[in-house]
């Protein structure tokens, strides 16, 4: 088994992340920036080396604007999906506002409300906010800190409207609007720009707490090591929806409320033996149909594995570990990554097993169940949030016990 690491030290405010004022750049975005530049029928940067800001132009011809609602009038269908989506909530979301509460850098408006990069710093956000039941209106509903454009998170405009012009996979449009075809759409590269970064590097003045240049989030880095690289991350998180015919690819990016897709993220089996009074358990976790590691993204995402034989209950937690260590110049230490216990990509390492001892004479079987976590139960009360509203259930059996 690999070496673990106190997880204490691993439950520490991403509040420290120093970065430069990117937005601030000259000659980027804004409503009075210079138009995206074209490459022929494409657009140079849909996104700047850094994510935001996006500037999306006039609204393209025969629609009324670059709002949800506008697009919405004809996409009913695609706009519902998007809004009960994380992309929707990306800057509403309680959990995301809790910690830029804490953090509150332009850097993060980079990805999470990349058309409000530019606007002046908003108020105050809440830093103990209830997890909402619904999700927030298709239209820009200005609940959050930082206005209407932030409130909209990545809407269509952000992905699909450069310069006055829409854009699509095919190209042409149906007559309502014409699009451009832009390729780019459907590859990887285009998730790549929010999905994959770095620690960012501090500005003048600025104090620094992780290693900055090493992966903050590594998606896209687990998913080229993956089996599944020849597939783009759309085949899997954008699947086919409504009816033959008029099927289009679902805009909802569901996740950890998708039952299906967490029964097929991960292959789990098991064996329990038992030794007079003792329960030994061993349970392998192998990556199923995933392109990453399990869990990906965020570097407070973890997968609690919990085994219970009677009284007995015992539990390991898969995730990066985050720990003091020395800068590459040796002049002091900073937050790095030092071990990562979770589930490799398919096919980029051995699948995590993990071994157990539970006291128990009279149980006759194990049950294991498999949680994931958005924060650690210890950053979810310190920002407010009850335990049980961020992690869900993604997989649980039983094991006989063999004597
Ligand atoms: C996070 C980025 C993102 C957001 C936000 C987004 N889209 Fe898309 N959309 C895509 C991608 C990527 C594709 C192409 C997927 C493919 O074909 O590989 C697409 C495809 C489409 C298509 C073609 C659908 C089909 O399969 O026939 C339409 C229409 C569309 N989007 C409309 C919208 C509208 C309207 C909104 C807002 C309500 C929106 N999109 C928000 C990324 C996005
Ligand atoms: C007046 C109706 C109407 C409005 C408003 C509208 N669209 Fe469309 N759009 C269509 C039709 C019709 C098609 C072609 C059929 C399809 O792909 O759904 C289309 C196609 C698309 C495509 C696919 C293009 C391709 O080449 O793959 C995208 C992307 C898209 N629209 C985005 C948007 C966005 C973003 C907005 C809002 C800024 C918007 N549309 C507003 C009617 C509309
Ligand atoms: C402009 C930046 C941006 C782009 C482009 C983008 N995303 Fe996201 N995505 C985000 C952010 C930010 C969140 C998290 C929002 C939150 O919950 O706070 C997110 C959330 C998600 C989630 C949900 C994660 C969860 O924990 O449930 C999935 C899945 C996802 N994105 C996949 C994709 C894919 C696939 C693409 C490419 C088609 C893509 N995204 C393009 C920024 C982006
Ligand atoms: C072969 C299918 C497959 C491919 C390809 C794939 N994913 Fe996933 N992804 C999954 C499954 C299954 C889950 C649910 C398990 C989970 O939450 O980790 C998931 C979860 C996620 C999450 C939620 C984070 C988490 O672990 O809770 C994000 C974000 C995400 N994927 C982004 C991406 C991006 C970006 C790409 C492309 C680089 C991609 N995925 C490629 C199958 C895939
Ligand atoms: C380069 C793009 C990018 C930047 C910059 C960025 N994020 Fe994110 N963030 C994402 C993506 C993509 C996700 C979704 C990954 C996942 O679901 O695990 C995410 C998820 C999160 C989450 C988890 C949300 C949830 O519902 O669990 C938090 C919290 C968060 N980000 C906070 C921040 C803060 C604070 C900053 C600034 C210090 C920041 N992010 C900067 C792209 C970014």
């Amino acid at each position: 088994m690999r070496v673990r690491t106190a997880s204490a030290i691993t439950a520490i405010a991403a509040g420290a992340i120093a970065a430069g004022s990117l937005c601030a750049a000259p000659g980027r975005g804004g409503s009075d920036a210079a138009p995206l530049p074209h490459a022929g029928p494409s657009h140079a940067e849909l996104f700047t080396a850094e994510g935001g800001p996006v500037a999306p132009g006039d609204p393209p011809p025969g629609v009324s604007g670059t709002a949800p609602g506008d697009c919405a009038v004809c996409h009913a269908e695609i706009a519902a999906e998007w809004a009960s989506s994380a992309h929707a909530r990306a800057w509403t979301d309680p959990i995301f506002q809790a910690e830029y509460g804490l953090t509150r850098q332009t850097f993060c408006r980079h990805c999470h409300a990349p058309l409000a990069c530019d606007a002046p710093e908003p108020g105050p956000a809440a830093s103990t906010v209830a997890v909402p039941t619904a999700a927030p209106d298709s239209d820009a509903s200005p609940g959050a800190s930082g206005g209407a454009h932030a409130a909209r998170g990545i809407d269509c405009a952000v992905c699909h409207v450069r310069d006055g012009h829409v854009l699509g996979v095919r190209g042409g449009g149906g007559g309502e609007h014409a699009a451009q075809r832009d390729a780019r759409l459907a590859t990887t590269a285009f998730c790549a720009r929010c999905h994959q970064f770095d620690f960012p590097r501090p500005g003048p003045g600025e104090r620094v707490r992780y290693h900055p240049g090493r992966p903050l989030q590594n998606t896209v880095v687990e998913w080229s090591q993956s089996r599944y690289a020849d597939r783009p991350c759309q085949e899997c998180h954008m699947p086919r929806a409504g009816e033959a015919g008029g099927s289009h690819r679902s805009h909802a990016f569901r996740t950890l409320d998708d039952p299906a897709l967490m029964a097929r993220a991960v292959r789990v089996s098991g064996q329990a033996r038992r030794r007079g009074g003792t329960v030994r358990v061993t349970v392998v976790i192998a990556p199923g149909e995933i392109g990453h590691a399990f869990p990906t993204g965020d570097m407070f995402r973890r997968v609690v594995l919990t085994v219970r034989a009677g009284a007995a209950r015992r539990c390991e937690v898969l995730m990066r570990h985050f720990a003091q260590t020395i800068t590459d110049d040796g002049s002091g230490h900073l937050l790095g990554q030092v071990d990562d216990t979770r589930v490799p990509p398919p096919g980029a390492g051995p699948p995590a097993s993990l071994d157990f001892e539970l006291v128990d004479p009279g149980a006759t079987e194990v049950a294991w169940s498999i949680d994931l976590l958005r924060l650690s139960p210890e950053d979810a009360l310190d920002r407010g949030f009850d335990a049980a509203a961020v992690e869900r259930r993604v997989l649980s059996g039983r094991l006989a016990i063999e004597r």
